[in-house]
């Protein structure tokens, strides 16, 4: 006689040829996960963020997979993620970058943790231009010593991990005018740039958006495959599913069209890998900003992206600090 107790679900997934995998889990582990006491820093560039389904961590270590595009509808859960992330890799050696065209609305939580935050489409154009420069400098210095990445460097020598967090995407590409057009060009061109050259050379992406379609222009697409770690929480269509989960299983678009808004922070993860499910752990705003400042200590000046004359004060407004990305030109 069968026994149904306590099963809260039984997921089948063809794992790799021939070998088919069968998860069953008792409780809901992404009911309410708990954060784990915090234990020092941990190690560089990893983050346990939420749960999984099958009661593992859910980590994200920008050192496996180094770039990651975050979809989900509002009030899906990005931010939560992104705070949980924040969290984390403000304890930690890593200078922050934010990139926030809702005028800084969502990342300037984080500021006075951040090395540099840009809260226009023309911050944006000039922040993204000096990392890049800065990670072709970088090059420079990896082919001088002769390795293929800043991790061969002596520890003396290497250069501080940088991790770009992009809150909405869509505000960055989405323009009206043909100068508009211009610079989001100009964005996506230096954001894939970075994708490209930016593992090897300690620097890392973060994209988080509604919507990721070829809509919002044909760089968007391009940026898109170079990203390889997926997060999807509830979409508002399930084109926005299919883009953040690209050809993966089916189950996994369905499960992530399957997530209601009351599981909001819930997500489907996916990478080459495989997929799951996850739920990130509830960081809030205040939480976020309360961990921004008590580390603000460890924010690295990165001149290449900072004024001389900007500081790293608490009290600082992110703008002044970009004095010298503003400074040129005509604006
Ligand atoms: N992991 C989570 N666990 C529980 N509640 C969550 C979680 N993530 C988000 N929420 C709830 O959903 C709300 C909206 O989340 P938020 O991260 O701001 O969404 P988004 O940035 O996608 O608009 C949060 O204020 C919180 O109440
Ligand atoms: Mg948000």
């Amino acid at each position: 006689m069968a026994h149904y107790w306590g099963v809260h679900a039984v997921r089948v997934t063809a794992w790799k040829p021939g070998v088919v995998r069968v998860v069953a889990s008792a409780t809901d582990p992404l009911k309410a996960p708990q954060i784990p006491k915090q234990r020092g820093a941990g190690r560089l560039l990893r983050v346990v963020v939420g749960a999984l389904e099958t009661g593992a961590q859910w980590v994200i270590d920008l050192r496996e997979v180094p770039h990651w595009l975050i979809v989900g509808a509002t009030r899906s859960g990005k931010s939560t993620l992104i705070n949980a992330l924040v969290a984390g890799l403000a304890r930690q050696p890593v200078a922050l970058v934010g990139i926030d065209c809702k005028g800084g609305m969502e990342l300037s939580l984080y500021g006075p943790r951040l090395s540099a935050l840009a809260t226009s489409r023309a911050q944006t154009v000039k922040l993204l231009g000096a990392l890049v420069d800065l990670t072709l400098d970088r090059m420079t210095v990896c082919r001088a010593a002769r390795v293929r990445n800043v991790w061969g460097l002596p520890e003396d020598e290497r250069p501080v991990p940088i991790v770009v967090i992009v809150d909405e995407l869509a505000e960055l590409f989405l323009v009206a005018s043909r100068h508009e057009k211009e610079e989001a060009q100009a964005a996506s061109t230096a954001l894939i740039r970075l994708a490209q050259l930016g593992a090897a050379l300690g620097v890392f992406l973060v994209v988080a958006g509604q919507r990721v379609g070829s809509d919002l222009g044909p760089g968007v697409t391009a940026l898109r495959a170079q990203l390889a770690g997926r997060v999807c929480h509830r979409v508002a269509d399930p084109g926005t599913a299919e883009m953040a989960l690209g050809d993966l299983n089916p189950d996994a678009l369905h499960a992530a069209q399957s997530i209601t808004p009351e599981q909001a922070g819930t997500a489907v993860l996916a990478s080459a890998d495989g997929w799951d499910r996850a739920r990130s752990h509830l960081v809030s705003e205040a939480e976020a900003e309360r961990i921004a400042a008590e580390s603000a200590h460890l924010t690295p000046y990165v001149p290449e992206l900072v004024t001389a004359g900007g500081g790293t004060s608490a009290g600082d407004v992110p703008s002044v600090r970009l004095e010298r990305l503003d400074g040129d030109e005509n604006e």
